[in-house]
């Protein structure tokens, strides 16, 4: 299946969205680039052309799709039962990185929500995104542009080395600014209950209200039969080939465990402007939790571009966009977390 297609690349240019809205009413996946990652789109009305996104991902059937629409008043198309809360998070936050699960209306096919009776939707900022979901006319179904467990992909090219001949086209719109995919959020009676942290930290959401509720699997490993709140969470993630370690210390204590331990094949991961010496190879990751969130899907792939067996990574800060960024890193390291 892998070379069905010969993968284009097309630019975010009036005529190039043309071509890939067209493609998608035709019910092909596209990649599409999102402020946040990219995604492999196609519409979310179309039960087959969505069963196409879950084969070229390799993504489980139970696992649903965030719907992204171009405008606030596509939203009650999609979703019913809207709640006051709901409403005051699309006024203060959308568009951006923010998607929010609420009760699915039956223009959003079962295969779309992975069978659930709720849909996640998401106004984009992105204006390549706005312009294609308009100009298709469609809500667009869109997971992140990575094969199922693979890092999420911030630039078009990565976009292609996971999906090249899986899908018919991508738009190349550069490098994704935010870097962590959005925040998904769902309602309860008074409440917020934070699904994945995002950009949208629980910082802002609490301009909204103090009452939010931070799921258990955000931060911690969920046994495997656990009934969970949203089905991202029990699959593996974002793993490059190495085995990642995250070392929850100081710098000092960080370099002097991975010095005494140091093996062929290891790698560190560490904050811009921080040293070892040595020839243990070294990939950075930023400096502040806005950087990091940018950084941290490329930094994984760059592990295994370097061919790294094992590699030890300095634990961010998680206030913030930061929580975004120890989510993903956690799930890389298959919750491997070592405290000195
Ligand atoms: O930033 C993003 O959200 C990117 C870009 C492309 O928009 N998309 C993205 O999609 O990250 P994906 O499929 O990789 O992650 C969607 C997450 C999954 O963990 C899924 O389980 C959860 O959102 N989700 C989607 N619909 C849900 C629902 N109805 N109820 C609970 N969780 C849901
Ligand atoms: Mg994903």
């Amino acid at each position: 299946m892998s070379d069905m297609y010969n993968t284009r690349m097309l630019s975010p240019s009036d005529e190039d969205i043309a071509f890939a809205a067209d493609l998608i009413c035709k019910g092909e996946v596209v990649g599409m680039p999102t402020e946040t990652v990219y995604g492999l789109a196609a519409d979310a009305t179309n039960p087959c052309a969505v069963k196409k996104i879950f084969e070229a991902k390799g993504r489980p059937s139970d696992n649903p799709l965030i719907v992204h629409i171009s405008e606030k008043d596509m939203l009650s198309d999609i979703a019913c039962e809207i709640p006051a809360l709901a409403l005051k998070c699309a006024q203060m936050f959308w568009p951006g990185p923010l998607t929010m699960v609420l009760p699915k209306k039956a223009v959003i096919p079962s295969v779309t929500s992975g069978g659930l009776d709720t849909v996640g939707v998401r106004l984009p900022s992105d204006e390549t995104a706005r312009h294609l979901i308009s100009k298709s006319g469609k809500p667009l179904a869109a997971p992140s542009a990575n094969l199922s467990g693979s890092p999420s992909p911030t630039n078009a090219k990565y976009v292609l080395d996971d999906m090249n001949g899986r899908i018919p086209a991508i738009i190349d719109g550069g490098e994704c600014g935010v870097g962590v995919e959005s925040t998904v959020i769902s309602f309860q009676d008074d409440a917020i209950r934070l699904l994945r942290p995002g950009y949208i930290s629980v910082e802002m959401l609490h301009e909204i209200t103090e009452n939010i509720i931070i799921d258990k699997g955000v931060l911690e490993q969920l046994a495997l039969n656990a009934k969970v709140s949203s089905p991202g969470m029990k699959y593996k993630h974002y793993s490059p080939k190495a085995e990642i370690y995250i070392i929850k210390s100081s710098f000092e204590d960080f370099r002097e465990y991975v010095l005494s331990d140091y093996k062929q094949g290891d790698a560190v991961m560490i904050f811009d402007g921080e040293e070892i010496d040595g020839d243990i190879p070294i990939v950075y990751y930023g400096n502040t939790s806005e950087r990091q969130a940018q950084r941290i899907f490329s930094a994984l792939r760059e592990c295994d571009e370097i061919g790294a067996r094992r590699v030890f990574a300095r634990c961010p800060e998680t206030s913030g966009v930061g929580l975004a960024v120890y989510n993903r890193l956690l799930r890389a390291a298959a919750f491997r977390v070592i405290e000195i």
